[in-house]
């Protein structure tokens, strides 16, 4: 989503701003902005542009405006196209307060209504410009600051996260979180604003997540935070104990490279955290043992990636420990009926742990007083803190837009805790759990070495060879099935060729109309010798009439091999663990084709990580 970064303090505001926008570009690269205010006569000063950050930067090269309180933005548009216009900082009438914003006012239209039947003017079709004029109105006639903040989200509806620098308090930066993430760096004689902590790391040594429903006012010597109903709050700050060198490409053309090649340790990474905590898993999933030994059914949720993994988890809880488990879509459940239970945990699936939807069905099944469970990859997130409980991945943070070392790790907590569940309920014994381990790090170095295998085959013939093809379709049976889904999604997003995914099974239902020369179908297999047969056959439906087979195929399934155009052969792992072996080399054949097309990999069009918008 967008991203909003602020700083005040001793040093000029501008180049840390624009450094932590680009940290942060991830979540957003529609257009971009930033103010400051101007150290000499206390102006309100600020520069936009449409399209990527790398555009500000120049502009602002030939506009050097700065200042020692500054705030910026990059955009992921929600309300009003990618434009100047439309980029954020938004003003006041008279452009003396100035707000970034992250998040959707739902109720803008209505106060926009109002503020022009009072005499605001506005410039953009953003609902982000409606808090700039709210913010003026409620400044007229309030004794302090705290009493205009106070009254101005009394009034915004949504969830939002914004920033905002006036002219009138050029020492103060007032941050104000509402749902979407925000946090405050706190440094010595400066602070920084931003929508993750990342924006600062190595800059501040300590971080402040604001609560819920919280506003401050962040001067370069202290912070003073609110709730929304305008009273004073305490608070505790963590160490930051990550640095940004960490997060660099590290010699690798694109983030999204560099973390599928991290697969391997991001793995072994999390199989080692969760052996280290399966003694005291169920404190911090915010069960007891009794609760889990009780569970009679398991329910997952995620989007997109994390929807997907949930989806293949779904066979891990339903084979391992033999919980119906039900899989619910983030962005759906909100209208249909859900059917609560003491007896089952919800299980948010969430890299991020800050995606709106997600989080949004935490909140209300939290409210029906059932476990609800983040299995997140960042320990600081809303999730985490909103959620009963949670169990963490350790990928490592993902950069690229594009899912890869996160779903992996996902995979791996989700089969772990199958395992561990079905060892609480006395389904298997303490060396089958560690078995589980084992074969979790045989798939990682199955999932390396598969790309090792064929990497300069997809380099050199490949990718040239399916760069051409504008569709493709994607065939899977049982487990494979959703991990079909995930390859189509991944290529979708970085290539922009269209992919449909279908269970195999529904393919003489309708799609088997689409085969000819011009769509590949690509089959995901499965070791399973039922599922391998039946999937053969449906490999030979398509071969049959003319269609084009790429197949990832497990050795010795000889059959489907020769029946091939393409194949790649992978060595067998456990049954369950064959999407997890398969993951990398799926996402570099991908990746290779994207970069074939000149693809802006890290940053797909229209797209943003951490979609913290509903
Ligand atoms: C695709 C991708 C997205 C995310 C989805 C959920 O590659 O990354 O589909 O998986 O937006 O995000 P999280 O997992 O952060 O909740």
């Amino acid at each position: 989503m967008c991203s909003v970064v602020g700083y005040i303090g001793m040093k000029e505001s501008r180049a840390i701003v624009l450094e932590g926008l680009s940290r942060l570009e991830y979540r957003g690269y529609d257009s971009a902005g930033f103010a400051c205010i101007d150290p000499d006569d206390n102006r309100l000063m600020y520069a936009k542009s449409e399209g990527k950050l790398s555009q500000l930067v120049s502009r602002l090269q030939d506009d050097p405006i700065d200042g020692f309180a500054g705030i910026g933005h990059t955009r992921w548009s929600t309300h009003g196209a990618s434009s100047e216009q439309n980029a954020h900082p938004h003003f006041d009438c008279h452009k003396q307060i100035s707000v970034v914003h992250n998040g959707i006012i739902e109720n803008h239209h209505e106060l926009k209504r109002q503020l022009e039947a009072a005499g605001h003017s506005f410039h953009s079709q953003t609902d982000s410009e409606t808090i700039a004029h709210l913010f003026e109105a409620a400044l007229t006639g309030a004794r302090a600051l705290p009493d205009a903040l106070k009254q101005l989200v009394g009034r915004l509806q949504g969830a939002y996260a914004f920033v905002s620098l006036l002219q009138d308090y050029p020492d103060t930066i007032i941050a104000v979180r509402k749902r979407s993430p925000l946090c405050i760096g706190i440094g010595e004689g400066q602070m920084f604003v931003a929508s993750d902590m990342l924006a600062f790391a190595g800059k501040a040594q300590n971080v402040l997540f604001m609560p819920d429903e919280s506003f401050a006012l962040v001067k370069k010597d202290g912070v003073e935070l609110y709730s929304f109903d305008g009273t004073s709050l305490p608070f505790t700050v963590q160490e930051i104990d990550v640095t940004w060198d960490l997060y660099e490409k590290q010699g690798h053309e694109h983030y999204m490279l560099k973390e599928i090649y991290e697969q391997k340790t991001a793995i072994h990474d999390t199989v080692d955290f969760l052996h280290s905590v399966k003694d005291r898993v169920w404190d911090d999933l915010g069960m007891t043992a009794q609760q889990i030994r009780d569970l009679d059914s398991i329910n997952l949720i995620g989007c997109g990636t994390s929807w997907h993994a949930g989806y293949i988890a779904k066979f891990f809880f339903e084979t391992i420990c033999m919980l119906p488990t039900q899989l619910h879509l983030g962005s759906e459940f909100r209208y249909l009926p859900f059917f609560p239970s003491q007896k089952s945990m919800f299980v948010a699936i969430s890299q991020s742990g800050e995606t709106a939807d997600t989080l949004e069905a935490v909140r209300m099944v939290h409210d029906c007083k059932m476990p609800t469970v983040a299995l997140t990859n960042i320990s600081s997130s809303t999730m985490v803190r909103e959620a009963d409980g949670f169990l963490l991945t350790q990928a490592g943070r993902e950069i690229a837009v594009a899912s890869t070392k996160a779903f992996s790790t996902q995979l791996t907590a989700l089969y772990w805790l199958a395992h561990r569940i079905a060892h609480e309920k006395k389904m298997i014994s303490l060396e089958q759990l560690e078995r589980s381990q084992e074969d979790l790090l045989v798939a990682a170095e199955v999932l390396e070495n598969a790309i090792e295998n064929y990497k300069l085959l997809i380099i050199k013939e490949l990718a040239p060879r399916y760069a051409r093809y504008r569709k493709m379709l994607f065939l899977g049976r049982h487990s494979s099935y959703p991990f079909a889904m995930e390859a189509a999604l991944k290529l979708k997003e970085i290539a922009y060729i269209f992919a449909t995914a279908y269970p195999a099974g529904e393919l003489k239902h309708g799609p088997l109309a689409l085969i000819d020369t011009d769509i590949p179908v690509i089959i995901f297999s499965h070791q399973d010798s039922l599922i391998y047969q039946k999937l053969l056959v449906n490999a030979q439906e398509v071969k049959a009439r003319g269609g084009h087979i790429i197949a990832f195929a497990f050795d010795g399934q000889s059959e489907l091999i020769e029946l091939a155009d393409v194949v790649f052969e992978i060595p067998r792992v456990k049954p369950l663990l064959g999407p997890l072996a398969m993951t990398g080399l799926m996402q570099f054949f991908f990746y290779a084709i994207a970069k074939e097309l000149g693809r802006a990999i890290d940053k797909p069009r229209n797209l943003a990580k951490s979609v913290t918008v509903e």
